[in-house]
């Protein structure tokens, strides 16, 4: 048996974060993950962080490597009817960027924090169930190296992800669900050649969006959109090397660059929020709560956004027992949360084709586009999106 303060269970980035704040402010937590170290600092997910968690993480002091190793983006490109558009996020936003820095780099950072502070994280350790959220001593039962064992606290965050336990532990109607799930899926790849492009391009095509990112000079990531439950069996990749071409030419001659592909894998696109993020001593936080389609790039910086928020809301518990934060936690994550469920799904309804038979629908977004690449108020709205809100209570190190 394992007594705490915060049990947390997941040790992605939400989970993680949320450790790492709460030891900086003083409290103790145990954090649980059901995969092993390696597996989930090679998982290969995210990579664009807003300006206010790049923000959050130096004030954390987790931000030596990403300062060194990320990159800075001024602004990203969308592509359509073979024609390239420049979003300048700086300048539209006064001064906001992006930085381009890998998940599993982020996660990893934070786990060699955690381990190097001789403070507790416990791998290959699944929870099980949830027991006593209605009273203060919540309990967490996991498995522990095959044992079965139990985190006794005063608060769970579920950090857990989309798949977890958490959200499942909620009594029956004590939260409302809503979700969406779009006809098609990403297939994304790693590959060892250099990004095509300095900046992130955004492509709308007839045979469906494509995505050119990256993870450093010498690595690309790129997506294409794909149906839904494709098998990865049906892409060689020559075939995605092909495709990713195809729905990135340009008129003026841009080409794409192949090489070995490292890795690949295909990813479902949907939307997801629970309704309160909270029952009794249990709090939700990140893809446990709520996902978003990836267009927007904005699950990974809204998991960072909710356990800020979760943590400031515990410190002032223990300073001064005032529960208020905490009873506002919900109500202030979902704001921000509705706010990127409406954004990820504009730059999604935007930019992927639907039904391939609707032409109807495929002239209405080169509309769109169009009308995006005219209007500095319209690119401004993107900008401001993309680049993300301030993280409130944040001192902003520039
Ligand atoms: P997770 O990262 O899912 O972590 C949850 C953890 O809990 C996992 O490690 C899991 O193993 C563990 N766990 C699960 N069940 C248990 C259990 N019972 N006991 C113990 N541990 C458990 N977001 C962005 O902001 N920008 C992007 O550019 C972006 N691109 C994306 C591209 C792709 C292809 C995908 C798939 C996602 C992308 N996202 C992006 C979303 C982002 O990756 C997620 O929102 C982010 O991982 C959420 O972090 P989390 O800590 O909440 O959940
Ligand atoms: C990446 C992922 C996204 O979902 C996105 O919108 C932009 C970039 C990436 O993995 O680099």
């Amino acid at each position: 048996m394992i007594r705490t303060q915060v049990g947390i269970i997941g040790a992605g980035p939400a989970g993680l974060l949320l450790a790492h704040l709460l030891r900086r402010q003083g409290i103790d937590s145990v954090v649980i993950e059901a995969r092993s170290r390696r597996h989930v600092e090679e998982r290969v997910r995210a990579g664009v962080l807003e300006q206010g968690t790049v923000d959050l993480l130096n004030a954390a002091g987790a931000g030596e490597r990403m300062r060194r190793q990320g990159l800075v983006h001024h602004g990203i490109e969308l592509r359509f009817a073979g024609r390239r558009h420049r979003i300048d996020l700086f300048e539209l936003t006064g001064g906001r960027a992006i930085t381009v820095y890998g998940q599993h780099e982020v996660v990893k950072d934070l786990i060699a924090l955690r381990v190097e502070a001789g403070a507790p994280i416990l791998f290959e350790a699944a929870a099980e169930g949830l027991d006593g959220l209605d009273g203060d001593r919540p309990r967490i039962r996991f498995e522990n190296h095959g044992e079965p064992d139990e985190i006794i606290c005063d608060f769970i965050a579920g950090c857990d992800g989309f798949h977890g336990v958490s959200r499942a532990a909620m009594p029956a109607g004590s939260a409302r669900h809503f979700g969406k799930v779009y006809p098609f899926a990403w297939l994304g790849i790693l590959a060892a050649t250099p990004p095509a492009s300095d900046e992130l391009v955004y492509a709308h095509h007839e045979r469906g969006f494509a995505l050119l990112s990256m993870r450093s000079p010498e690595i690309s990531r790129l997506y294409l959109q794909c149906r839904p439950g494709e098998d990865l069996a049906a892409w060689p990749d020559e075939r995605i090397w092909d495709e990713l071409g195809t729905r990135l030419e340009t008129s003026d001659g841009f080409r794409l660059v192949d090489g070995p592909v490292l890795q690949k894998s295909i990813a479902a696109v949907r939307s997801h929020v629970t309704e309160p993020m909270r029952y009794g001593r249990l709090f939700l936080a990140g893809d446990a709560a709520h996902i978003v389609p990836p267009t927007g790039a904005k699950g990974l910086n809204l998991a960072a956004a909710d356990v800020w928020l979760l943590s400031r809301a515990l410190a002032r518990y223990y300073r001064s027992g005032s529960s208020d934060l905490l009873d506002g936690y919900s109500e202030t994550c979902l704001r921000r949360v509705w706010r990127a469920q409406h954004f990820s799904w504009w730059m999604t309804s935007m930019l992927h084709r639907f039904d391939p038979g609707d032409g109807f629908e495929f002239r209405r977004q080169l509309g769109e586009l169009d009308n995006l690449a005219g209007s500095r108020a319209a690119s401004t709205n993107l900008a401001e999106n993309y680049a993300g809100l301030p993280l409130d209570g944040l001192e902003h190190p520039t």
